[in-house]
């Protein structure tokens, strides 16, 4: 395994613009320079850590950049599963070849193997999480002493603990000139980074309301049966059981509220004005809002309902999920805008996944079917009448998913300022306190979700499989449960 020293990579980044310069420069000046620059290899190593379905994909991003922003290789992998890390090394060496050099000496299983796939890189490096959300803050502790940037899937944190750790930690990133991109790719999406900006310049007027929806059948894992009934998992560890099953757990994923409706509740925040990073925001410190809250561009208080309305499979296995079937979420913003959200997860009910937005002069639709292509327009009347049209977005939609891979490395390979650490907390923590007024049946306010009860504060000390899970089955496997209106202060 090639020893990537610190003290020999360090500045490794500032080193290859340098020599491009002086390259540059002696060039014209014909002077043949010692070819010292030819030494230094100035590829972008990657680290994965959590190699499932999106962290393949987002590996593969990092290694699709443009010619221009790269290249890149993939030099270790980490995971809680052999068969998970293996089947995705596959996959990545079948479509990227020699860019995945991750012989088995660079590839960990187990709760430390992030520390051990992020000591293989060097500065200017990226490090990839894509786990369940509970872990982030674990993780980007560790890169951030290391010096290491990161590019995190979202959600970034299931409660407000791991809200407050991200916010805090990401102070010593910032110092450091890390470069952390966010897997929020909408905010990368072009059509909708057009139409936020006419919304901006008043092309609708003063925004009044918006709305969004995720209504679709359950998917991935937000429902599950009892350990004991699932032949896959029944001899597994709790704890890697409840990992693998995370859409289920809140503790683990911020349940299917976080997962699935945090891209929609966060294009709308994006609409209203919340922006990249903290520097453009309209303000505010995350952790004294109502001190600030005239400039706060986040919802400030959140009322909800949910209900439970299927509670076993067609085999009759009862679910014991901690997720409620549907949820319906009203927002207040600090000047009375309101953002309602519509959630559900059942079969065989009208679908829909889109944001819209309704201003004193007209109305907008951000996104109309999922997350590409939006597509975004606006009109001038209450409805999408193509008559009514005033702008759609011009050009054809390029990938989200691609395109905020290729913003990240543009940023590391020309040090831009690109921090989404904190625009990607207070997102999810827009979708913690919302989550927390459906299951405690509660008003809640920022401050109340950001200082809730934590729901798994210890996860940077997990040792071995047999450590004990954040929460505990009944002996017929049931987990507690959300009860709004008798567990007011806690969601279970
Ligand atoms: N941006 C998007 O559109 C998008 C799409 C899909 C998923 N995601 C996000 O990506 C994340 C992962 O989702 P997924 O669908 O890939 O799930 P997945 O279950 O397919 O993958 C997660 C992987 O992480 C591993 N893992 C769990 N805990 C770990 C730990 N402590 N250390 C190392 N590895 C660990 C698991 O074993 C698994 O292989 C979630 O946060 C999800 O919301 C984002």
């Amino acid at each position: 395994m090639p020893k990537h020293s610190n003290s020999s990579d360090s500045n490794r980044r500032e080193f290859i613009k340098t020599t491009g310069k002086v390259t540059a420069a002696s060039a014209l000046a014909g002077v043949a320079l010692p070819r010292v620059h030819s030494a230094v290899d100035d590829t972008v190593k990657v680290a994965l850590v959590g190699a499932g379905g999106r962290g393949t994909g987002a590996a593969s991003n990092a290694l699709s950049v443009s010619a221009g922003h790269g290249p890149t290789k993939l030099v270790a992998v980490a995971d809680i599963f052999e068969e998970k890390l293996k089947s995705s090394l596959n996959g990545l060496k079948r479509k990227h070849g020699k860019k995945v050099d991750v012989p088995a000496d660079r590839q960990h299983i187990g709760f430390d193997g992030y520390k051990k796939a992020i000591d293989h890189l060097s500065k200017g490096d990226v490090a990839i999480f894509t786990t369940p959300p509970a872990f982030r803050w674990v993780f980007y502790k560790y890169a951030v002493e290391k010096g290491i940037n990161v590019f995190m899937e979202k959600p970034v944190t299931a409660d407000g603990y791991g809200t407050k750790k991200i916010l805090e930690i990401n102070k010593t990133a910032k110092k450091k000139n890390l470069k952390v991109g966010v897997g929020l790719m909408c905010r990368h999406s072009r059509a909708r980074g057009a139409m936020a900006e006419k919304i901006q310049e008043g092309a609708i007027g003063d925004i009044v309301l918006m709305r969004s929806y995720r209504m679709h059948g359950p998917v991935v894992t937000s429902r599950s049966i009892p350990q004991s009934m699932s032949p896959e998992y029944k001899d597994m560890e709790e704890i890697r059981w409840q990992i693998r099953r995370f859409h289920s757990f809140i503790w683990a994923s911020g349940g299917c509220f976080n997962d699935f409706y945090i891209h929609n509740i966060d294009e709308c925040c994006w609409m209203k004005g919340a922006a990249m990073g903290d520097p453009n925001n309209a303000g505010g410190d995350p952790f004294d809002v109502i001190g600030t809250r005239d400039k706060w561009s986040w919802p400030i208080m959140a009322q909800a309902t949910g209900g439970k309305h299927y509670t076993e499979n067609k085999q009759g296995q009862p679910y014991v999920d901690q997720n409620l079937d549907t949820y319906s979420v009203e927002y207040t913003y600090a000047d009375g805008t309101k953002l309602m959200h519509n959630g559900r997860t059942i079969q065989g009910c009208h679908n829909e996944f889109a944001s819209h937005v309704h201003g004193t002069k007209g109305f907008g639709t951000f996104s109309a079917n999922g997350h590409w292509p939006a597509p975004s327009a606006l009109y001038s009347g209450l409805t999408p009448n193509p008559k009514n049209q005033i702008w759609k977005f011009p050009a054809r939609e390029t990938n989200p998913y691609q395109d905020e891979w290729d913003d990240l490395l543009d940023a590391i390979r020309n040090d831009k300022p690109y921090n989404e650490a904190e625009r990607g907390a207070l997102a999810s923590q827009v979708c913690n306190m919302g989550r927390m007024a459906a299951h405690t049946g509660q008003r809640v306010t920022w401050d109340d979700a950001l200082n809730a009860k934590p729901l798994a504060p210890d996860l940077d000390q997990l040792e071995g499989f047999d450590s004990k899970a954040p929460v505990t089955a009944d002996k017929d496997g049931f987990y507690p449960v959300p009860q709004p209106g008798i567990t007011k202060k806690s969601e279970y």
